[in-house]
């Protein structure tokens, strides 16, 4: 796997890209980085280009700013595509990567060819979600890795979370050298980011939804009335927040029939 880098505004973007076809983009979740998808790539780079991107402030990418919104990620992430000299893509975000998709989306319509959102919701944060934002910046600001170890616990399912400790550390390792600004910028552009539902009524490409029975930070019953009256799908896993974490073989199983269709 090569690792690569590209400079977008003065800021280092690491991503990795391997294999001939059609693109597939992952992008991964707040905390992660592009390791996410390590175990889901190999089933798709003999029939498709796949590039799996570190956001900014996030993994080895640099930040940019003092605040990272879904807007700035997705126009990053178009300079990449663009740098690749990529048409059209089809855009995999998990959770934090998938609010970046949706803006991506938005900005972009036509550089999309499908779209799947891993454990992300398309809706706006409620106010109290906006509330836990704020709070959540005050301990970073004061023990950022109290709050990594904290915000680590309700990611997993109890049953994943039963037998593999060593996976979940291996996680926490990595998702402690996100740098602070990092952390803060990612939760003050999540929590200003706008509602983007209204994408999953009127998307001129196919869009999916995969859901985790046991996620406690993007619950099903939001996705399930989300893809209420649109030609959305949802898949639901027995998985926490981390699906392709939890079941990369399930993920890539679903992302293929989503290719094939
Ligand atoms: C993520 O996993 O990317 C975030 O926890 C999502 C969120 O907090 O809304």
């Amino acid at each position: 796997m090569s690792v690569q880098t590209f400079i977008y505004k003065n800021t280092n973007i690491s991503y990795t890209d391997e294999g001939k076809g059609v693109a597939l983009v992952f992008l991964h979740g707040f905390l992660e980085n592009k390791n996410l998808w390590k175990e889901v790539v190999p089933d798709f780079t003999s029939k498709h280009r796949v590039i799996c991107v570190d956001l900014m402030g996030h993994g080895v990418s640099e930040c940019l700013g003092y605040v990272h919104s879904m807007e700035d990620q997705a126009d990053m992430v178009f300079a990449l595509i663009h740098h690749l000299k990529l048409r059209k893509i089809t855009l995999i975000g998990h959770s934090m990567g998938g609010y970046v998709a949706l803006a991506f989306a938005e900005l972009y319509p036509d550089v999309v060819k499908r779209l799947m959102l891993v454990n992300a919701s398309s809706r706006a944060d409620s106010d109290e979600r906006k509330q836990n934002r704020n709070r959540a910046i005050e301990v970073v600001k004061k023990n950022a890795t109290a709050f990594v170890s904290m915000a680590i616990q309700n990611l997993f399912s109890e049953e994943f979370a039963q037998h593999n400790q060593s996976k979940i550390s291996a996680f926490k390792k990595e998702a402690l050298q996100t740098p602070i600004q990092g952390i803060l910028a990612a939760i003050e552009g999540m929590r200003d980011r706008i509602d983007r539902e209204v994408l999953l009524h009127f998307s001129p490409y196919p869009v999916m939804i995969l859901g985790g029975k046991n996620d406690l930070i993007v619950p099903l019953e939001t996705l399930r009335e989300e893809c209420e009256n649109n030609e959305t799908q949802l898949v639901e896993m027995e998985t926490g927040h981390i699906s392709p974490l939890e079941n990369p073989q399930k993920v890539s199983e679903t992302l293929k029939k989503f290719l094939h269709q």
